[in-house]
Formats: C-alpha cells, sequence, structure tokens
C-alpha cells in the first residue's frame, strides 16, 4: 500500500537505470551551465544549433491551411500517412510494405512503448544492449516489464552475441536492437544481423514462445561513407521497426514516428496485431501524430538534414580528437561520437570539460562509465570554440591524474 502521493509505479521510473542522473544532469549542468551560456560549446543532446530546415517551415506553414472541416479532426494513423510510409519504406529496403502494417505515433518514444506493450505483458523480460538509449529502462519500468542488460562488445561496439544468447529465459519476450546505434553511431552488420536472426529464431522454439525484435532506428536515414543501410527487420519477421522524423528532421519536437511490421510476417498475425497496436496507442493516451504533421508526411518524407555535413564534421572532430590522444571510434552513423574518457571517472572529466567551455554527457549517463558521449548537431563555430577546450582538458587529465 502506498500512503504518498506518488504512485509506485512513477517511483519506478524516476529509478530506472540512469532516469535519474539524466535528469539531475539536465536540471543541474545543462539548464544551470549550457543552456544559458554563450561561451559553453554544446555538445550534449540532439537539439538543433541552428535554424530549422526551410523545406519543414515551408511544409508546415502551407499544410497548416484547412482542405476541408476535418482536417484538425480526432486523427489516429491516417491513410494516407500510412501509405507514404509504406512506400517510403518500400524504397528504402526493397519489401513491399502494407500501409496498414504501419502505425502513426508521437515519435520514436510512443513507437517503442507502443511494440513493447503490444507483445509483452508485465513481468516479461526486455533485452537491450548496454550503452543504452536511456530512455529503454524508464519505458520497461512503465510497462511493468524486466530490462536484461548485457553489455555490446566495447572494441568493436558490435553486438555481443553470445551474450544475447546467454541472457535469453523463459521469460524473454522481446530484444531491442538500435541500429544506427545512441551513442556510439555503430550501425550493425548484416553478418550480425543474420546470425542474431537464427539466435532469435532457434530461442523462440527452445522456450516456446516467440520472441519479438523491436528494432529502434530513429537514426535511419543518418548513414555515412555510402554504407547501404540494412534494418534488422529484414533478417527477423517477428520485429517491429521503430521510427522517429525527429533526428531526420532535426526537430524532435514535432513528435511523428511510426511503428512497422514487415510483410514477411506472416499475415493472419499482422492482422492481430493490428488491432491490437492500435488500442494500446489509444489506451497510452492517444499517442497519435497531430494532423499537422500526418497531413505534411508527403514533404517531410522528401527532407532531411545535410548528412554530407555532418559526416564532414564527423571527420573533422574524429581526426582532431585523435591527434590530441582521445581514443575514438569513427561512426558509421547518427550524429554521435562515444570516445574514451582519458581518465577512468568519466563524470569529472565531463566536469574538467565544463570548466574548458564544452559540455559533453558523461557515459555513466549510459550506464558505460569511463566513456563520454559528444552530440555533433552542435553547429561549425561552437566545433571550432569547443576543439581547443579538449586539447586542454586531455592535457589536464595527463597532468592532473597521477599515472598509476
Ligand atoms: C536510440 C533512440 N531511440 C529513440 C529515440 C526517441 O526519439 P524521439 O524523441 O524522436 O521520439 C531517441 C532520441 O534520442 C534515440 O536516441
Amino acid at each position: 500500500m502506498n500512503n504518498g502521493p506518488v504512485s509506485q509505479r512513477a517511483q519506478k521510473i524516476m529509478n530506472a537505470g540512469s532516469y535519474r542522473l539524466v535528469m539531475d544532469y539536465f536540471v543541474n549542468t545543462y539548464q544551470k551551465s549550457v543552456l544559458e551560456s554563450v561561451d559553453i560549446a554544446d555538445f550534449t543532446f540532439g537539439n538543433p544549433h541552428e535554424m530549422p530546415l526551410q523545406g519543414l517551415v515551408d511544409a508546415l506553414q502551407s499544410w497548416s491551411v484547412p482542405r476541408n472541416k476535418d482536417w484538425f479532426g480526432y486523427k489516429n494513423s491516417e491513410p494516407h500517412a500510412q501509405a507514404v510510409v509504406a512506400e517510403s519504406l518500400q524504397r528504402m529496403l526493397g519489401m513491399p510494405f502494407e500501409p496498414d502494417d504501419i502505425a502513426m505515433t508521437t515519435g520514436g518514444f510512443a513507437a517503442i512503448t507502443t511494440a513493447l506493450k503490444t507483445v509483452a505483458d508485465p513481468g516479461d523480460e526486455v533485452i537491450y544492449s548496454l550503452p543504452p538509449w536511456f530512455s529503454y529502462e524508464p519505458l520497461c519500468a512503465e510497462a511493468a516489464l524486466s530490462p536484461v542488460k548485457v553489455t555490446i562488445d566495447l572494441e568493436t561496439f558490435d553486438l555481443d552475441l553470445a551474450a544475447i544468447e546467454q541472457a535469453i529465459t523463459k521469460r524473454t519476450r522481446v530484444l531491442i536492437v538500435n541500429t544506427p546505434h545512441n551513442p556510439t553511431g555503430r550501425v550493425v552488420p548484416p553478418e550480425t544481423l543474420t546470425r542474431l536472426a537464427e539466435i532469435l529464431e532457434n530461442a523462440s522454439r527452445q522456450i516456446g514462445r516467440r520472441i519479438y525484435l523491436v528494432t529502434d532506428e530513429p537514426y535511419n536515414r543518418i548513414v555515412f561513407d555510402g554504407v547501404e543501410y540494412h534494418s534488422p527487420l529484414e533478417f527477423y519477421p517477428y520485429s517491429f521497426m521503430c521510427y522517429s522524423y525527429g533526428k531526420t528532421l532535426l526537430a524532435p519536437g514535432q513528435r511523428m514516428g511510426y511503428v512497422a511490421m514487415p510483410p514477411t510476417m506472416p499475415l493472419d498475425e499482422r492482422r492481430e496485431l493490428r488491432e491490437a497496436v492500435k488500442s494500446v496507442q489509444f489506451s497510452s493516451g492517444f499517442v497519435f501524430p497531430n494532423a499537422l504533421l500526418q497531413h505534411a508526411i508527403g514533404d517531410l518524407e522528401q527532407l532531411r538534414l545535410d548528412v554530407d555535413h555532418l559526416q564532414q564534421k564527423r571527420d573533422h572532430v574524429v581526426d582532431a580528437l585523435r591527434e590530441m590522444g582521445y581514443e575514438v571510434h569513427r561512426p558509421e552513423g547518427t550524429f554521435y561520437l562515444f570516445p574514451k574518457s582519458p581518465i577512468p571517472d568519466d563524470k569529472a572529466f565531463a566536469d574538467m570539460l565544463i570548466e574548458e567551455n564544452v559540455a559533453v554527457l558523461p557515459g555513466t549517463l549510459f550506464e558505460t562509465p569511463g566513456y563520454f558521449r559528444i552530440c555533433l548537431t552542435a553547429n561549425d563555430e561552437m566545433i571550432e570554440r569547443g576543439l581547443p577546450g579538449f586539447a586542454r582538458a586531455i592535457e589536464r587529465a595527463s597532468v592532473e591524474t597521477p599515472a598509476d
């Protein structure tokens, strides 16, 4: 029995994973020192540091003019939006998606929670890899699901398939795979995905219950070096792709995304799931995107942030950091870098960087101490201003930290 004002559910959410650490950082460091400062180069959250895409502004203006009396009436997944998404996925992955298998959501958050709640019951286990996106655990807590965490291979940043296989139990219902990966920027290669599908198929047979794959892919349009992108859902039919337009458009405050089931999933199963998905969205608080965004989706699908420019920023920052002595991978996608902290205490190092007017997120916020995350939505001017700060901080770290 709970006598206080806060429900046990809300308490569980607030204590889930690194949620509290992220919120503390947001309130005590980001809002106090970073947001208000004109001196600090902000490499923290995936927020825009430049004016929005003009195409986005034009589309919102144009589609805000009502064409009929129902323009701003209640909307769930609008047939027009579902058709645009199905076509776009077909172009990207070469699979004939059915519009009815697309559920429009208020961004990636709602897509993931919808997929989880559609197939998993309280107490079911959800496996995912560390470092994770820090909302998985609160989303699991809200749905009374049990997170089971494994670690990626920290040498290659690829999935550790042996660890995933070992983590599967009779209660496993979902595996979440995030590719391209926040915070490492790794794109999971097709060979890993082929092997992963075999593991999930065998394990489902062994435990006598289907394990579903939730593929968290808000960065799947942000890949570099002309790499051909492969979604995990191409390899395993029992998948839900969760997408958000917030990253591609660099407008995360405009909430639209979707959950997509692949045409390879048996049709009778998809039919059952379509209805269930809709009812979960309804009961989760009507998590369908606003009418305006759904009207504009045909135009929004054509737009994306400047990936070539982002790739140039990636190369510039990776090269500069390596030159200074940082250990850092060159990511294949996303707008993140995940360098090793030069000292084991990543929080202390992030504080050192703040003193040098550079803000990053410590790896501890991603349950992976000893690293830190750099977000390259920082604009060119911030990058130029920030790089000398990175150099001073690693210099200081080598002097101020005893070698042993
Ligand atoms: C890996 C990952 N998944 C999902 C999301 C959620 O995206 P949105 O805020 O657009 O819903 C994010 C946002 O940062 C993310 O990094």
